[in-house]
């Protein structure tokens, strides 16, 4: 069988914010790099973060500093985050900030030609440091600009199937290009994973069809530990109409710069439900007040509640918020300089991820590291509006750093002709001929349905119960899934394998959210609506003998100085 090997100290895989942070670190560190992404170079979920990046740089309200973006990101994580990360995240985030700047980052500017910063929920101070609507996009540009000139060996277009092991050591990856359809070994001393995080598993979600949780199943499988599975968050603001746009994020920049929120009674609802932050209360929170009125019967016609900024006027929306202008103008006819958007919550991000060490994202297999969205810890139950952002250059940076230091002591294994030639068996079986054999697409369109419908915003065990079974008896039929087609760009195919991913994450979810008897953050369960002292806890996934095994990890307390910043935890 004729393959394509290729060899590197330090394999990335994932080409978003994370991934191409990490891969400018290990070069950084004298480590050849590839980096493989499952889409083109600069189409990454990234630029879904509109509204800035989180970073307590002090230009708008100068009484900003590390510690209070600390107590902001594990008071409002429900106190279920990794202080330590959160330490990290708040201390260098500033610095993150400066140094994308340095590379060629356009920010808003201040009057005196600061970066400027906007509020956003949940943060004390205006701490978003932004680029007008398209943060995440002047981020992406940036790096990618960066890869580009550093000739960063970059594979797009292909997909990572599996990680290559031996003796309990991750020595590479297996996949294949799908423009070509060849297999592909890539032997490396250590490999990252920032492949992001897992929303297109939802029927309604922001993110991008990129987003299907392939590195954490492929870490999963490799045997890493998955914590916080249960952890979904639903952002407050996504489009619900037209029906194709539906879940498209409305950037809380919108509330950030003075947004409301009415109901069609045209009640400002949040004064009900947190009359002191009312719109810029924590994600969590201003998502269930929606789902709660649009319950009630207070919804619009198309299903969500409106959000107005128009009393604004059209010179500042221009200025602020051009994408949300001409986002609504060309998929909606709405213009918002004039006219009340329709919103509803969305599938948006996914706090749960492989387990990691907070100071080098080392997983817990050996040679194997992760950061971003794909990576649990650092925002516990509830993730802060530009913290993703944030944390992408942050702990991008320190994985490709403690990468590079772990590849520059490992012996290089290569990933051998057998090895490859398993790979490529077990993924062909899918292009089977079979008669009887079962089109991949009602089935994931079916799993979308049943988390939904079961793992949502309110949750409760009959129906996760019922979710559960439903996710076995869609594995059920898995053995019998198959497309028509060769290997060269089958887009059939590659809904087999994410179906296959799909169908393991969902399991973790739903097991672990059945485990966790309280509410707490985006967790909220209507049959246990209090958040309870005993749940303090990380509830982690390990596959063991071809089972989900879940256990309990209590977190670990700050130390007494940081304790002290952060104030204690409150329950009813
Ligand atoms: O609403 C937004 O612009 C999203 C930002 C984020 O998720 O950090």
């Amino acid at each position: 069988m004729e393959y394509d090997s290729h060899e590197c100290d330090v394999l990335v895989i994932g080409a978003g914010g994370a991934g191409m942070r990490a891969a400018l670190a290990a070069l950084e560190k004298g480590c050849s790099v590839i980096l493989l992404s499952k889409s083109v170079l600069g189409k990454a979920h990234t630029v879904m973060a509109e509204g800035g990046i989180a970073a307590s740089v002090a230009n708008v309200d100068s009484k900003d500093d590390w510690k209070v973006h600390l107590k902001d990101t594990i008071t409002e994580g429900d106190y279920l985050g990794n202080w330590r990360m959160a330490e990290i995240l708040a201390k260098e985030a500033p610095d993150a900030v400066y140094e994308l700047e340095r590379m060629g980052a356009l920010f808003d500017r201040t009057e005196d030609g600061r970066i400027m910063q906007r509020a956003f929920g949940g943060h004390t101070y205006r701490r978003l440091c932004h680029v007008g609507d398209r943060t995440g996009l002047e981020l992406i540009r940036t790096l990618e600009d960066r890869i580009i000139h550093r000739n960063v060996q970059v594979f797009d277009e292909t997909v990572v199937t599996s990680l290559a092991m031996k003796n309990g050591r991750v020595i590479g990856a297996m996949g294949f290009h799908m423009r070509t359809g060849m297999f592909a070994a890539f032997s490396a001393g250590s490999v990252i994973m920032a492949t992001g995080g897992l929303g297109r598993i939802y029927k309604i979600t922001s993110n991008s069809w990129e987003s299907t949780g392939d590195g954490i199943a492929l870490a999963f499988g490799a045997g890493a530990e998955l914590s916080d599975m249960e952890m979904v968050q639903f952002h407050p603001t996504g489009m619900v109409w037209p029906p194709a746009m539906r879940g498209l994020l409305v950037t809380e920049g919108v509330r950030g710069e003075g947004g409301i929120l009415y109901n069609s009674r045209n009640e400002r609802f949040m004064l009900k439900y947190s009359p002191k932050k009312k719109e810029l209360d924590a994600r969590d929170v201003v998502a269930r007040s929606i789902y709660y009125e649009i319950q009630k019967g207070n919804g619009t016609e198309h299903g969500g509640v409106y959000l107005d900024i128009a009393y604004k006027g059209r010179d500042f929306i221009m200025k602020k918020l051009p994408g949300m202008y001409a986002q609504f103008m060309e998929f909606a006819g709405v213009d918002i300089t004039k006219e009340r958007m329709e919103v509803a919550p969305t599938v948006h991000y996914f706090m749960g991820g492989i387990r990691v060490d907070p100071d080098t994202c080392a997983t817990s297999v050996k040679g194997l590291y992760a950061a971003g969205e794909c990576a649990g810890g650092l925002h516990g139950a509830n993730r802060l509006g530009g913290n993703s952002l944030a944390e992408i250059l942050v702990f991008g940076k320190h994985a490709g750093e403690h990468a590079s230091d772990y590849a520059r002591h490992a012996a290089m294994q290569r990933v051998g002709g057998d090895a490859i030639r398993k790979e490529a068996l077990r993924v062909s079986r899918y292009l089977s001929g079979a008669k009887d054999r079962v089109n991949p697409y009602p089935l994931v369109e079916q799993l979308r349905g049943n988390m939904q419908d079961r793992l949502g915003i309110i949750r409760n065990r009959d129906d996760m119960e019922r979710g559960l079974d439903a996710v076995k008896g869609i594995r059920s039929r898995l053995s019998k899934v198959g497309v028509a087609g060769t290997m060269e760009f089958n887009k059939g195919l590659i809904e087999c394998i994410t179906l296959e991913n799909m169908l393991t994450l969902a399991e973790c979810m739903f097991l672990s959210a059945l485990e966790r008897k309280e509410s707490r953050g985006a967790h909220t369960r209507s049959d246990y609506p209090k958040k309870s002292r005993i749940w303090k806890v990380n509830i982690t996934c390990t596959g063991r003998n071809n089972r989900i095994a879940l256990s309990r990890r209590k977190l670990t307390e700050p130390p007494e100085e940081l304790a002290g910043m952060i104030g204690e935890e409150h329950y009813d």
